[in-house]
């Protein structure tokens, strides 16, 4: 028997919804494996949390959440908290802390699901999102001056180490080499952003030496944007900095049909601390406490869980029984159905089961 630790922090909104009802998924995989098993521990910090403490996790949350396998994270952040403290006092400190460096995000269309896109490829798109996850656009350097003046300015710092650039482009090459079409595009904006887009430019153009079997180019990422609606089908691997990760991301779950359809996993290539599961999507605020978010993202994030820890064949079965769900009529409102969130989990259980 495999046993994991699994710290859950659904954290805020719909987190609370989705992650109970794919942790029960999560064990009905489990169950049906056979030689699997998974502890979960509860971790109730949130919004509501910081307004009772004053702090959106205990002092030693870190320590503690480094005792785990793996982490399973809803979404944080909601509305009465501004953001910047919700998510630089939970996801963020978690990503960094445990040099979860690449934020590994799947684009794919499922049978079931119609994209938005009207062409005939839209059934074929299947890529992934490489995002670096550790610093670039997000940083908290920075800040403001003659505040209260009409010269009021707020500076915003973006760094890019050469550590930072090189691990996370490299992990996006060795990927599209050895499990994927050996396609790799670089989403960059050196034309506006004279610094760090051309240093990011430069690594990856001398990287390029090291893969030469990978096709590899090089778009701006407006350019890209548009890509990702006019020929996403083209794509394999795409690697982007932590801000243009973030908004290409939210458009490939877009193209997928839904946001509340989209994985990802906060990772840490090395294994030397825990990795973080969480799905694309925020704590959606405006479905909050109805019961009918989309757990698919959440669910397919646990299938993302069960691949990092080499369990790919029941990750893959996993993958099937969502997408037997998404061919039937059980399906949430954002989908163009009536069902719920629990139902919907409940659909992909049983067709996991189903011979
Ligand atoms: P959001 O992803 O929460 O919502 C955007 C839209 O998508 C909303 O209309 C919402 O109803 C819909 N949506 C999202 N998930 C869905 C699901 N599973 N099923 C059906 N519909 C779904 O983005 P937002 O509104 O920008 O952010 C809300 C809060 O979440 C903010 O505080 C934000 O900072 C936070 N957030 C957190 C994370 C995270 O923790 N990983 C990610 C994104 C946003
Ligand atoms: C995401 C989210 C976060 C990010 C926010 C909430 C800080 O949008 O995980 O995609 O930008 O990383
Ligand atoms: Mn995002």
């Amino acid at each position: 028997m495999k046993g994991y630790q699994v710290a859950v922090l659904p954290g805020d909104g719909i987190g609370n919804e989705v992650v109970p009802a794919a942790v029960r998924v999560l064990n009905a995989a489990a169950e049906l494996h056979g030689g699997l098993k998974f502890d979960y521990q509860n971790f109730s910090w949130n919004c509501a949390y910081y307004l009772e403490h004053g702090r959106m996790m205990p002092e030693d949350a870190l320590d503690t959440l480094s005792t785990f396998d793996l982490i399973f994270l809803g979404a944080v952040g909601y509305p009465g908290v501004p953001d910047h403290i919700s998510l630089w006092g939970m996801l963020i400190p978690i990503r960094r802390h445990f040099q979860q460096y690449v934020n590994l995000r799947p684009v794919k269309t499922l049978r079931g699901v119609k994209s938005p896109l009207s062409s005939e490829h839209a059934k074929d798109i299947d890529f992934v999102v490489v995002r670096e996850n550790s610093e670039g656009e997000y940083s908290n350097m920075g800040g403001r001056i003659h505040e209260g003046t009409p010269f009021e300015t707020a500076v915003q710092l973006s760094y890019f180490s050469k550590m930072g650039v090189d691990r996370t482009l490299r992990y996006a090459f060795q990927l599209a080499q050895s499990s994927r079409r050996k396609r790799l595009m670089a989403a960059t904006k050196s034309n506006g952003i004279i610094h760090t887009m051309p240093f990011w430019d430069e690594m990856c153009k001398s990287m390029m030496n090291d893969y030469p079997d990978v096709e590899t180019r090089l778009m701006h990422v407006d350019a890209l944007a548009a890509y990702f609606v006019l020929h996403p089908e083209e794509l394999d691997v795409v690697v982007g900095s932590n801000l243009f990760g973030d908004i290409l991301t939210d458009l490939g779950a877009a193209v997928m049909g839904s946001i509340g359809m989209a994985p990802a996993a906060n990772i840490n290539p090395e294994r030397k601390y825990p990795s973080m599961f969480e799905p694309v999507h925020g704590s959606a605020p405006d479905i909050a406490g109805q019961g009918i978010a989309n757990p698919i993202g959440q669910i397919w994030t646990a299938k993302m869980m069960l691949d990092f820890i080499g369990e790919e064949e029941l990750g893959a079965q996993l993958l099937t029984a969502i997408e037997q769900t998404l061919q039937s009529e059980i399906k949430t409102p954002d989908l163009g159905g009536r069902a719920t969130t629990e139902e919907m989990a409940h659909a992909v259980i049983q067709n996991l089961y189903r011979k």
